[in-house]
Formats: C-alpha cells, structure tokens, sequence
C-alpha cells in the first residue's frame, strides 16, 4: 500500500496535536475568581456575586458531607445500626446538593472549588480531631455544621434574590435549605435525652 506523502513540517504538527498534554504544560483557561459571560440574562456583576457566596455554601456542604461519612464510619454503642445507615443517606443526601451547587456556579460561568484543600482554607465549619468521638458528640458536631451552613445559604439566597438571581434563590431556598433543615430534625431528636430502658428503680 501506498502511504500518502506529507511534507515533514506538517507531519511534525500532526504529531504535535496527538501528543497528550502533560499537567506542566496544561494551562488554566479559565482563573478561579473570573466569570465566564454568558447569555443567561444575568450581568456579570451578578453572577460573581452569586458564584462568591454559592463557594462558601458549596465548600460548607462539602465539609458537612465528609463529616457524615466520618461519623458513619465511627459510631459506636446500641444505637450503632439506625445511626450507621442515617449517617450514610443524610451523606448521600448532602453529595447531591454539593452536585447541584457546584453545577449552579457553572452555570453561573464561575468556577466552583473541588479540591480538599481549597474546601479547607473555605470552610466554616471547625475541623473534628481525627480520632473517634462519642455519639452525643457526633450528633452535636452535625448540628453546628448544619447552622453553619443553613446560615450561609440563608444569607446567600437573600443576596441572590436582592439581585435578580432567582435560579440560585430557588436552588438555595428549595434543595439547600430545605435539606438541611430536614436533616437537623432527624439529629437533633437523637440527642432528646430519653433512656432506651426505664429504670424503675429510682
Ligand atoms: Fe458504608
């Protein structure tokens, strides 16, 4: 077979599009912080107001996350089945609002933080030790993590209704803070301090 001739140049550049791009000589096409304009009928200076304050919620949600799964796995002592599976669908539930808002900043034309580390130096939530803690303490810890995170969305759908940005409002007032409330019912009936057996000795 006859292989079609091409002039050395031009073969060299075809090679040079094949070849994968290695991280270093990736660049970032897009800088955190910076707004992507497009035409969803908001101004940019909306949508860098609204991709500001969905950051904060977003990395709040995603601490909030990873704290269910830490006390998923560690719990302890008789109520250890019913908080083990609790534990794991608020976790569940807390992964697809994280999907959502981080989806929402997107959509926004921002850039929405990923990485544990960039979670960390956002976040309000205070970091738990790495050890395991008692159950009160667990249920206790949630709680501040979602009044932490109910007030920033709070906040932030105010801002974002203010401004005209209803699609944030709605996914902040119907999945993020709809959710949380929810889930603070559930813990926070946990730690109403009735026995499991009556002690009729006393
Ligand atoms: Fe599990």
């Amino acid at each position: 077979m006859q292989l079609h001739k091409m002039a050395p140049g031009r073969v060299q550049a075809e090679q040079k599009k094949a070849r994968p791009l290695l991280p270093k000589q990736a660049v970032e096409i897009q800088k955190f912080g910076r707004i992507t304009t497009l035409p969803n009928g908001l101004s940019e200076r909306v949508c860098r107001l609204s991709v500001e304050v969905l950051n904060q919620v977003l990395a709040d949600t995603m601490t909030l996350r990873d704290l269910y799964k830490k006390h998923h796995w560690q719990t302890s002592g008789a109520t250890f089945y019913q908080l083990h599976l609790l534990y794991d669908k608020h976790y569940n539930e807390q992964a697809e609002l994280v999907d959502q808002i981080a989806e929402r900043i997107q959509v926004l034309g921002g850039i929405s933080i990923a990485m544990a580390a960039d979670v960390v130096e956002t976040t309000k939530l205070e970091r738990p030790p790495r050890g395991r803690e008692e159950v009160p303490v667990q249920l206790a810890r949630l709680l501040e993590g979602h009044q932490l995170t109910l007030r920033a969305a709070r906040e932030a759908a105010e801002q974002a209704d203010q401004a005209g940005d209803l699609g944030t409002n709605d996914l902040l007032i119907s999945q993020v803070i709809r959710t949380n409330e929810l889930q603070v019912w559930f813990i926070a009936e946990h730690l109403v301090p009735l026995a499991l057996v009556r002690d009729d000795a006393t």
